[in-house]
């Protein structure tokens, strides 16, 4: 609906869509709407930060290195530390996980709701420096312990996953989020300062044209896969090689992926005998994200969201994709075993 001038004046921002969407779930007592505004907010504030990094002295190392052995940057400590407060001020979480964090973070026993959220709040910092896209995950669950908060309301399959989501800080910033029915796509406007529905129930295509993998590390990667890929760029049933994109950026590799169709993925290899990714707040929320949209996620031998979890910083390898083009790697993984 828009008046004379082409404003648009009754449009869907992504605050009317949870409010609407916790209206029409039976029994909600609006916790969660006020969990995903908590995010929101977040994820405004690390939009703004990100877009003024290099002018605010925001890039560069922050002198430590993280629970997974990586640089920690300027902006993931501040980014953490926005998450983490904006969350527990949100009165709707009880613990959560983070990137940055080794140990579970319990929420103050006087701020507790009823919520789990698994996050990375930047991912992708290798690109910071060079100002390409970065991103933020994440998933919420709810709490299945009595009491004191515990690692066990953390560690729950990916299927239990009561909304998910993923904000790209890209040419413009996305939020990718779904509550279970159906995958969506908001962008900010920043002169409203509020994120516009662009994409309802986005659909992935069924089979694409782009691989997206760090070949660079083909020395160390399995057979099958190695010869998946030689079937990608030397088709022998006459059909054409697929184009390589890789940002290096799970958030925006996997956001090229569900928009433009094709295959992501991050398998083991010799250095890393379980990939690189980590269950929880990366390949989680994202293979819920991209299994909305009709695509695939898989370890090479399962189903990713149904993998039990035992610890809070578990990798995984991690294939998502276009139905086809998945179904088709793991005929080569069948293939070498
Ligand atoms: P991070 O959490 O330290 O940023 O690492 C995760 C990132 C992913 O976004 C990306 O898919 C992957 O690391 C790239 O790793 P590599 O440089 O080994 O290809
Ligand atoms: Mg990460």
């Amino acid at each position: 609906m828009s008046d004379q001038s082409g404003f648009d004046t009754d449009v869907w921002t992504l605050t009317r869509f949870i409010i609407e969407t916790g209206r029409q779930a039976k029994g909600a007592t609006g916790e969660l709407t006020q969990l995903i505004n908590a995010i929101l907010t977040a994820v405004k504030a690390v939009s703004s930060a990100v877009r003024k990094a290099g002018l605010a002295h925001l890039q560069g190392l922050a002198g430590s290195v993280n629970v997974t052995g990586d640089d920690v940057k300027k902006l993931d400590v501040l980014s953490n530390q926005l998450f983490i407060n904006m969350l527990q001020a949100s009165y709707s979480t009880c613990c959560m996980v983070s990137e940055e964090n080794q140990e579970l973070i319990v929420t103050p026993r006087d701020k507790r709701g009823k919520y789990v959220v698994c996050f990375d709040p930047l991912d992708g910092s290798s690109n910071i420096d060079c100002l390409a896209s970065i991103g933020t995950i994440f998933a919420i669950y709810k709490r299945v312990s009595e009491g004191e908060p515990a690692e066990e309301d953390a560690l729950q399959p990916g299927s239990r996953i009561v909304c998910a989501g993923y904000t790209l800080y890209g040419s413009a910033t996305l939020v990718a989020l779904s509550t279970g029915a159906g995958l969506h796509f908001f962008m900010l406007d920043p002169a409203v300062g509020e994120f516009i529905l662009t994409e309802k129930n986005v659909k992935i295509k069924p089979k694409g044209k782009i691989y997206s993998i760090n070949e660079g590390y083909a020395k160390y990667l399995h057979p099958s896969i190695n010869e998946y890929l030689k079937h990608k760029k030397y088709p022998q049933d006459g059909s054409a090689p697929y184009g390589a994109r890789y940002v290096g950026s799970m958030v925006s590799d996997v956001h090229r992926t569900i928009a433009y169709g094709g295959i992501f993925m991050y398998p083991a290899n010799e250095k890393s005998p379980k990939g690189k990714l980590r269950l929880l707040y990366e390949c989680n929320p994202i293979a819920f994200l991209v299994e909305q949209a009709g695509g695939v996620a898989t370890t090479g031998t399962q189903r990713v969201l149904d993998v039990q979890p035992e610890g809070l910083h578990q990798r995984v390898p991690f294939v998502v994709g276009s139905p086809d083009d998945v179904n088709e790697y793991l005929t080569f993984v069948r293939k070498h075993q």
